[in-house]
């Protein structure tokens, strides 16, 4: 299963965000680092200075020796200068991409089927003369008549595709239909087949894993769901799905995961709420007395994978659910050997302080042990 990274190109266009040439690089050296097999490093036609991002990108990675490097892709509408702009970055790959639904045909294009089927076709046959891997995606693919979308998809792969992208441009795909759709797509082709699912309705990890079942070969993800309005396909959850619930194996070094996260998280400014799943950081933290009680026992018993497996750590919080055993846990880990009267005590402060609404600190939880302890008789 490929993963194809959209972060620096769908996932900047998260409105607000904008990153300059060299953090647009150390992501993309991350990017690499964790083991995406492409990285989409921009939009070259933007503006000068996403081309030269897209350049120095291209270069940087070129430079790594190692065999398995990403593939630098950059993305083109289905005109010639966009594609030369592209391919004047020193790319690997140009995303080559036009709308076919009746909708952006109407209203954006304003041009008939036959129009779009010939632009998508002159594009795809322009981008393989000078000399490149060529992905074409139909945008709006999912509200498109499908007798077309596939009339489109069997006419670009005839002019020299190597993939075809099926993107979810405004996530209205549910994984049943996603499932049906990109089947049928797979079962008329013989190249890959990759899906680009937006995030509009929640679906985009559960859509683009319903198009691996279905055949898809690639999946278009952004570290931290970042994107366009509600985002799209999460790296992380995808391929921590793909590994632990569908025993799929990707490239990724899952140990890297919370480490790429918080340096996208930085570089963008935009905060990874702390439910997330996968890296948030409460992803694998306790609170409630029955789970720490669980938890410290046996892990699995509240987690459904280890959490150093994709580079974070178990976090046992101390608030107004707290039980006793996650008191003695606590204790223990400062260095004090509580009696049982001690650790009711600890306790009661630990959740009184709770119940007024007040967070137990580490800070604050030392002290409440020392006021505990120390205040021994004897
Ligand atoms: O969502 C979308 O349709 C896109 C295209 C450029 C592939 O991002
Ligand atoms: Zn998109």
């Amino acid at each position: 299963m490929r993963i194809f990274d959209t972060t620096l190109r769908d996932g900047e266009q998260t409105p607000g965000v904008s990153l300059t040439c060299s953090e647009k690089i150390e992501i993309a050296e991350a990017l690499n680092e964790l083991g995406v097999d492409a990285i989409e490093a921009g939009f070259p036609i933007t503006s000068e200075g996403e081309a030269e991002s897209v350049r120095e990108i291209a270069r940087s990675i070129a430079e790594i020796k190692s065999v398995s490097r990403a593939e630098i892709c950059a993305l083109a509408r289905s005109n010639f200068k966009d594609i030369d702009i592209a391919v004047d970055s020193g790319v690997d790959s140009i995303h080559v991409f036009i709308a076919t639904s009746p909708l952006h045909r109407e209203y954006k294009l304003k041009m008939s089927k036959e129009d779009v089927l010939r632009r998508a076709v002159e594009a795809v046959e322009y981008a393989k003369s000078r000399g490149v891997i060529v992905e074409f995606s139909a945008e709006d693919a999912t509200r498109t008549e499908l007798d077309f979308l596939i009339q489109v998809f069997k006419a670009v792969e005839e002019a020299g595709a190597d993939r075809v992208d099926i993107p979810d441009t405004v996530g209205v795909m549910t994984p049943v239909a996603m499932k049906y759709l990109v089947s049928r797509v797979v079962s008329e082709l013989r190249i890959p087949v990759s899906v680009h699912c937006h995030n509009d309705f929640g679906l985009a990890v559960a859509n683009s894993l319903a198009a691996v079942e279905a055949g898809a070969q690639q999946a278009h993800v952004t570290v931290n769901g970042l994107g366009e309005r509600a985002g799209n396909a999460s790296l992380e959850q995808f391929v921590a799905s793909l590994h632990y619930l569908y025993g799929v194996k990707t490239r990724i070094d899952l140990t890297k995961l919370r480490e790429v996260s918080e340096l996208v998280e930085k570089l963008t400014g935009i905060q990874v709420p702390p439910n997330y799943p996968i890296v948030g950081d409460n992803a694998f933290s306790h609170e409630s007395g029955i789970h720490v009680h669980g938890v410290l026992e046996h892990p699995g018993t509240y987690e459904p994978l280890m959490p150093e497996a994709v580079g974070m750590r178990r976090r046992i919080v101390l608030g107004k659910h707290t039980g006793r055993h996650a008191v003695e846990d606590a204790v223990r880990k400062l260095g004090y050997d509580a009696r049982g009267e001690e650790i009711e005590e600890i306790m009661r402060r630990v959740k009184d302080y709770g119940d007024r609404g007040i967070k137990v600190t580490e800070k604050l939880f030392g002290r409440i042990v020392a006021e505990v302890i120390g205040g021994r008789e004897g």
